[in-house]
Formats: C-alpha cells, sequence, structure tokens
C-alpha cells in the first residue's frame, strides 16, 4: 500500500518539519506492508532528511503569503496531480505543524465500497450544536451553508482519503476558490469553509475524532494521538513571525544550522 503524504511548509513553516517527519517515521502507517512517499511543498534551501531518503520528494513552491498558503492548498497539490495518480493509493494532507504521539494505522483508511474520503472533526467544535459553527454564511459564496445544515464541523488541518476521490474533492475546491475569487469572496475559514462544504454535499466515510487533531495545551476528552503544536508559543516565534517571508538571510542562517546539527 503506497500512502502519499501531503505537506506545504514555505516560509518559516520549515521549522516544523524535521519533528513532523520524525514523528510519522515513527508512528504513521509503521507495517512493512506500506510504503510512505513524502511530498513536500516548499522553498526551504534543505529539509531535514532529504538527502538520505527518496521517499521525499521536493516541490518547489513558492511562499504565495497569507491567506493564499491555506486558502491554495488544492491548488498547490494539483500541481502534481499525475505523479500523485501513479505513485499513491492513498493521499493525506498534514498540517505543518502536526505531530504524532501515538501509532495511527489502517483506521484510518476507508474501504473500498465507501466514498474513500477521510475528514476530522474539528476540536474546538466536537460538542457544539450545529447553529455554533462556523461555516460560511455568505450565501454568494460557493462555501454557504445554510443555518440548521450540517452534522459535523471539520478542521482544514487534516483530510485524506483514496487518491482517486481525493483529488476529486481538490479539483472541485479548487474551481470553488477560483469562483469565489471572481466575485472578491473570501470563505470565513478559506479552505476549512469548502471543505466543510464538500464533506456537506459528500459525507466522509471516516470522520476521524478530534483525537487526530489534539490542540497542544488543551484538556479534551480524547487520547492524544495526533497533536497539533500550538504556532502562538515563543519557541515557534508565534503566528506573525511564522506569516513573515523570508530574507536572504534567513535562508543562509537555515541552511548553517541545519548542517551543523548533521
Ligand atoms: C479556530 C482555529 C481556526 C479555525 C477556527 C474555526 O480554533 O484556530 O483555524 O479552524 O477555529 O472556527
Amino acid at each position: 500500500m503506497r500512502i502519499g503524504i501531503l505537506y506545504i511548509c514555505t516560509g518559516k513553516y520549515d521549522i516544523f518539519w524535521k519533528d513532523f517527519y520524525l514523528s510519522t517515521e515513527k508512528h504513521f502507517m509503521a507495517s512493512s506492508r506500506c510504503t510512505r512517499e513524502y511530498y513536500v511543498f516548499t522553498d526551504s534551501p534543505l529539509l531535514y532528511g532529504e538527502q538520505e531518503n527518496n521517499h521525499i520528494h521536493r516541490i518547489e513552491q513558492k511562499n504565495l503569503g497569507w491567506p493564499d498558503n491555506t486558502l491554495k492548498r488544492f491548488h498547490i497539490f494539483l500541481r502534481i496531480k499525475e505523479q500523485l495518480m501513479q505513485e499513491t493509493d492513498y493521499l493525506f494532507f498534514f498540517n505543518a505543524n502536526l505531530l504524532f504521539m501515538q501509532p495511527v494505522g489502517s483506521e484510518i483508511l476507508p474501504g473500498l465500497n465507501s466514498n474513500g474520503l477521510v475528514g476530522t472533526i474539528h476540536p474546538g467544535f466536537f460538542n457544539s450544536p450545529n447553529a455554533e459553527f462556523t461555516y460560511e454564511r455568505n450565501n454568494a459564496s460557493t462555501a454557504y451553508i445554510p443555518m440548521g445544515e450540517g452534522v459535523h464541523y471539520y478542521a482544514g488541518g487534516l483530510s485524506g482519503g483514496r487518491t482517486k476521490p481525493y483529488l476529486e474533492l481538490c479539483e472541485t475546491i479548487r474551481s470553488w476558490v477560483d469562483k469565489d475569487a471572481l466575485n472578491q469572496i473570501i470563505p470565513i475559514w478559506h479552505d476549512e469553509s469548502l471543505i466543510n462544504k464538500y464533506f456537506l454535499d459528500n459525507p466522509p466515510a471516516i470522520s476521524l475524532s478530534p483525537a487526530y487533531l489534539y490542540p497542544e495545551g488543551w484538556t479534551i476528552p480524547f487520547d492524544e494521538i495526533i497533536v497539533i503544536r500550538d504556532k502562538s508559543k515563543k519557541e515557534y516565534g508565534g503566528h506573525k513571525f511564522l506569516r513573515r517571508k523570508n530574507s536572504f538571510l534567513d535562508k543562509i542562517r537555515k541552511i548553517f544550522s541545519l548542517l551543523k546539527k548533521e
């Protein structure tokens, strides 16, 4: 079984790559029947491990800035659609700041006679009534969901599925982003609003619990299987810092610090 891991780290977000990668190697689909292919969309000068592991595929990706880095993630994946179709059976997208804490295996793989999609229930809304879900409520947007509809509020940070249906999701959402852009609309929670709309029409075969997106420092009644590292923390520089573009000097510094550690 060939598992494709979709990972975007442009700008300063490559700070998260090494820990994500090492935790994935340890915990994600560790069975010998699985191969993990990492598709890393990045402008980083050097990624930890990429010289040793030929399952790390670097795809040069320029930093689109905020919010396009998140809103256009499906455009980004589709840049290598043919490659993904040829090389993978399943695809999973992980936000840059995720970390595996426990083993994750075939329980997250949807069966062949299902619609093949996997969503993750947002840790902030697992026990909220749907009137409180932060769906897009502007009916001019393609992401619009009327009040009263929807069973779950899904998070943008982890989704996946069998390669073909997941790429279909990517194609549809890409077309919605482009349509909204023509009308100068950006959905309230960017790609997250759009994936919620897609999942309303196509409920995922597997809805993972917030155990798979457990925010660092929170107390919610789930196991911590995959943790969301807190971007506002000083050690990662905080949100604003992470969104800032890299200078030439930053890039040189990064190469030196990586070489020093190896
Ligand atoms: C926040 C989260 C955002 C977005 C929002 C939706 O907790 O940080 O990324 O998901 O919830 O209401």
